[in-house]
């Protein structure tokens, strides 16, 4: 009799912890759309003193607004608002840092203006650089929010015959793994030519003048895996790395034949494909990342931040050049800080 009792209760165990195993399942934060929300932007850019003119879209002349105010809404489950005084209540005495290329300066620069915007005007906010690390820390919580500009996370280093690109390196990381949440993000500079900030690679021991890029960027990041499984405390330190922020020059990818920039976009594409399917490069960190021993999370930015061929700066940045690589602040980059504190808190 009581044994039977017993095996019910189990049952109904049973049933409630599949439950939440499907749930979890199929809440992809990731997997959805975007939906006008008259309630966006989460700030007033012009209010926020912090942003590099290159991603001050407004200031600089961004005439239609519409592109503010749409929602990341996922398929199946909500996406939290961000709530600054709850991320920094919940992060308290928390050391965060993005590391990267322009793509997370864009990234932290939104991060500080959603937290400019959350917190009252008297709050302690101290701004300090120390060689490639600028950190805000709101001394009011402990938490200081720092961003270290690394192109290619691995080492350029100065040899007598030029600036050698180790592939097989991350000296730096002894500073990156200080911190409690780690950001990752390289791409934009893999298949730049100019302004090419090193003159040689350096793989296995031998150096060469130049190679497959592509091959280059997946040496890099496995290098940087092997770092992560061989000297990042995870129980310690969360660690993030960023999917591949897309840009918009192929107007082929969004179904604009013969569009060759941004200029002309002024809302998301609708829905929850991109026609232009997976870059190359985030297959690469996927592989990459899903052969790691440690705990790493994708921030899977890449979809969602596709579907917004409307978001980049195009010409109203301070240089007037046509930028569809970068984003405006305000903007998507709050989404996806929306979604990396949804993955904290
Ligand atoms: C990233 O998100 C996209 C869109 O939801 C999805 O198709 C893809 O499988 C995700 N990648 C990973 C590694 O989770
Ligand atoms: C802000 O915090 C810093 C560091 O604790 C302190 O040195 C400074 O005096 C504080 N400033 C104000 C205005 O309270
Ligand atoms: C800054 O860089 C210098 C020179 O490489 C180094 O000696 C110093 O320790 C660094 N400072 C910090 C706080 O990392």
């Amino acid at each position: 009799m009581g044994g039977e009792i017993g095996r019910g209760w189990c049952a109904i165990i049973v049933m409630i912890l599949s439950a939440f195993v499907v749930l979890a399942r199929t809440c992809d934060l990731y997997e959805g759309s975007w939906v006008y929300d008259e309630s966006y932007p989460m700030y007033d850019s012009s209010k926020c003193p912090h942003i590099r003119k290159e991603y001050d879209c407004i200031k600089y002349g961004r005439p239609d607004l519409t592109y503010l105010k749409f929602r990341w809404q996922p398929t199946n489950c909500p996406l939290p608002r961000f709530d600054g005084e709850e991320f920094l209540t919940k992060m308290s005495g928390k050391k965060i840092m993005y590391v990267g290329d322009s793509v997370s300066v864009n990234q932290w620069q939104s991060m500080v203006c959603l937290l400019h915007a959350a917190l009252p005007p008297q709050s302690n906010i101290t701004d300090e650089t120390i060689n490639s690390t600028r950190t805000f820390t709101y001394q009011d919580y402990g938490v200081s929010i720092s961003i270290f500009l690394s192109h290619y996370l691995v080492d350029i280093v100065d040899e007598k015959i030029g600036r050698v690109m180790k592939l097989d390196s991350i000296t730096d990381g002894d500073i990156w793994k200080e911190n409690d949440v780690l950001i990752f993000n390289t791409w934009l500079w893999w298949y730049r030519r100019d302004k090419q900030p090193w003159d040689y690679i350096e793989i296995d021991g031998k150096i060469v003048k130049d190679m497959d890029r592509m091959v280059a960027f997946r040496e890099a990041l496995k290098t940087w895996g092997n770092w992560v499984d061989s000297d990042v405390d995870t129980q310690k330190t969360t660690v993030f790395f960023q999917g591949v922020s897309p840009s918009h020059y192929n107007g082929e990818d969004w179904n604009e034949k013969g569009v060759t920039n941004c200029a002309k976009e002024k809302v998301p594409l609708s829905g929850s494909t991109y026609p232009g399917g997976v870059p190359t490069a985030e297959t690469v960190v996927e592989q990459v990342l899903s052969a790691l021993k440690k705990p790493v999370s994708l921030l899977n930015i890449t979809r969602l931040s596709q579907l917004r061929k409307d978001g980049h700066p195009s010409s109203f940045n301070a240089f007037k050049g046509m930028d569809c690589t970068h984003w405006c602040v305000a903007g998507v980059p709050d989404t996806w800080n929306q979604l990396l504190s949804a993955a904290l808190v």
